[in-house]
């Protein structure tokens, strides 16, 4: 199935993706950020040019299977790369019954190439473990590290 570009619409299907995105690195996360993440992705969708994402619809009815999300932001150049854009992939996730399907490929395949229409020509992504595999057959190859800062210290508990 060929993945289609998200609308506002699909801010509840998003952020149910999401919460499998989350719970497969921590299964009992609070539920308590999924109306902010809805309202956000429905905000961004409409409005937000500098996003798009690609989805997967149930075969069987309402809802979402696979979501990948594609986000550029300003850069400068440098030795590298000249472009003015570098893009970055998040939100990459597909139902547990819809799995092994080629879905989140083309999720991602799409995202990229969206990204690269827009003038990316470096895009990053932090992969799961169980992603590893997926990304490297689209290209992707570990690159630079870096560090983050944090406003409060993050729960890290199971
Ligand atoms: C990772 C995830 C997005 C893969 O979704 P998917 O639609 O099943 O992936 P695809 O069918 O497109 O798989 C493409 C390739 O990725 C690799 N792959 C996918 N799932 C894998 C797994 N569990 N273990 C090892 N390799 C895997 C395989 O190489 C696969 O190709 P193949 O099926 O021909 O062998 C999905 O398992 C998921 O939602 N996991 C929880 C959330 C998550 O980890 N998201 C990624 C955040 S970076």
């Amino acid at each position: 199935m060929t993945p289609r570009r998200a609308t506002p619409d699909d801010a509840a299907g998003l952020t149910q993706l999401r919460l499998i995105m989350h719970q497969a690195v921590k299964p009992h996360c609070g539920l308590d950020w999924m109306p902010a993440c809805e309202a956000a992705f429905a905000r961004a969708l409409a409005e937000q040019e500098s996003m798009a994402v690609f989805v997967v619809d149930h075969p069987d009815g309402p809802g979402l299977i696979a979501s990948a999300m594609g986000v550029w932001h300003p850069s400068l150049p440098g030795p590298t790369t000249t472009a003015m854009r570098s893009g970055e992939i998040g939100s990459v996730a597909t139902d547990p019954d819809h799995r092994r399907r080629g879905h989140a490929r083309a999720c991602v395949a799409a995202a990229r190439d969206w990204l690269v229409d827009e003038g990316c020509e470096r895009v990053r992504l932090t992969p799961a473990p169980d992603a590893t595999a997926l990304y490297a057959a689209l290209g992707f190859a570990p690159r630079d590290t870096y560090w983050t800062w944090r406003a409060a210290p993050v729960d890290t508990a199971p």
